[in-house]
């Protein structure tokens, strides 16, 4: 018997598959379908610190009507209902995931800075979470802000947010830090109990003939799976964190990387959009399949095989591999 089992965030998940947060939740249908196929866990789609100062700042308004700072902060926040209820009908949406649910349901807090929306914390929890991901997806366009000062900001925050709970912490990060292993021990310290890697870069595009900065969002795929199995690979075994992977698991071979490389959670957006909720199951039978043929018996076995820590080469992960890779120049993958 394959024993697929692995812990992650305080959990004990019966398999490494993690829906990561995305509107998924926002389908109870769809999340009972999930499980059905195999969700080991369920990201919630974010609550963004944006959405709840707002509504405080709406309250205050009401309150103190005459003030200008409500529409001044609101005008060029785009208007998430479509995305989500609110920040009371969020809570409500965890209950009621929670409720549909026996897997683990992971609260998702989205914002970059310490602030009254960190109470929000206690308030998923309470609502049930039995963890929290904070996504801080900053882009730091202030030229005087220096990366020591960004990052102690994000210590800041990640403290301020882990006074608030009991349950476990989960910080989903961008690949755009100077020294990411450093980044990560210092959010072990600072409380955090899983590193999530890495959110997807949204880059806007640029209409040339309207004159335009517009938003893209396409669906990732297998390639945007290396900058994470790079990071993981080197991070294993020396930050004394969970490690999960989001972005650009599609197969069972991009999960079975993903574990090799020394994550404990495989997240999937992408694919259970592209394929439906059931390609879950897909995937594990196809990683049981490959697990027998190479007799492995268990994830646990496969954990971090071919982390910076236990490859035989480490100089693949290093310059090393920059210098091979230069050198073979165009092959037959062009
Ligand atoms: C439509 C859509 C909505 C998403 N919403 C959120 C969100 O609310 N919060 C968040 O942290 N990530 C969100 N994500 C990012 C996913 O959780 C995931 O990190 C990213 O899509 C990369 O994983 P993938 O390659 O499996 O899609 C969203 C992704 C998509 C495609």
């Amino acid at each position: 018997m394959t024993d697929l089992t692995t812990r992650y965030l305080g959990h004990s998940l019966a398999n490494p598959l993690v829906v990561s947060s995305s509107p998924i939740t926002r389908d109870l249908d769809l999340v009972r379908t999930a499980e059905d196929n195999g969700a080991a866990a369920f990201v919630m789609h974010s609550l963004f610190e944006e959405q709840i100062e707002a509504e405080s700042l709406d309250l205050h308004h009401h309150l103190e009507a005459g003030t200008e700072s409500y529409a001044e902060a609101t005008t060029y926040l785009p208007d998430m209902r479509a995305y989500n209820t609110g920040p009371d009908g969020y809570l409500e949406q965890l209950r009621k995931v929670k409720a549909a649910v026996s897997v683990p349901v992971f609260a998702s807090l989205n914002g970059t800075s310490v602030g009254g929306w960190v109470r929000y914390a206690r308030l998923v929890q309470e609502a049930g979470a039995d963890g929290v991901e904070l996504n801080v997806y900053d882009i730091p366009t202030d030229p005087a802000a220096t990366a020591q000062h960004i990052e102690d900001g994000l210590m800041d925050l990640v403290r301020a947010v882990r006074a608030e709970i009991t349950v476990p912490l989960a910080v989903k990060l961008s690949p755009f830090y100077t020294a990411p292993v450093n980044l990560l021990a210092r959010l072990h310290d600072a409380g955090a109990a899983a590193a999530v890697l890495f959110n997807r870069f949204y880059q806007p595009d640029l209409n040339i003939d309207d004159l335009d900065v517009v938003p893209h969002l396409k669906l990732s795929h297998s390639e945007e799976l290396l900058t994470r199995l790079h990071w993981v690979g080197v991070a294993y075994g020396r930050v004394s964190l969970d490690l999960a992977v989001t972005g650009g698991v599609h197969t069972a071979r991009d999960g079975i990387k993903c574990i090799m490389a020394g994550a404990t959670g495989v997240m999937l957006t992408s694919a259970l959009i592209r394929h439906g909720v059931g390609h879950l199951n897909q995937i594990l039978t196809d990683l049981r399949r490959w697990m027998a043929e190479k007799e492995y018996t268990s994830v646990g076995q496969m954990r971090g095989a071919l982390s910076l820590q236990k490859v035989p080469d480490p100089s693949a992960f290093e310059r090393g591999n920059y210098m091979r890779v230069l050198r073979q120049g165009v092959g037959p993958s062009w």
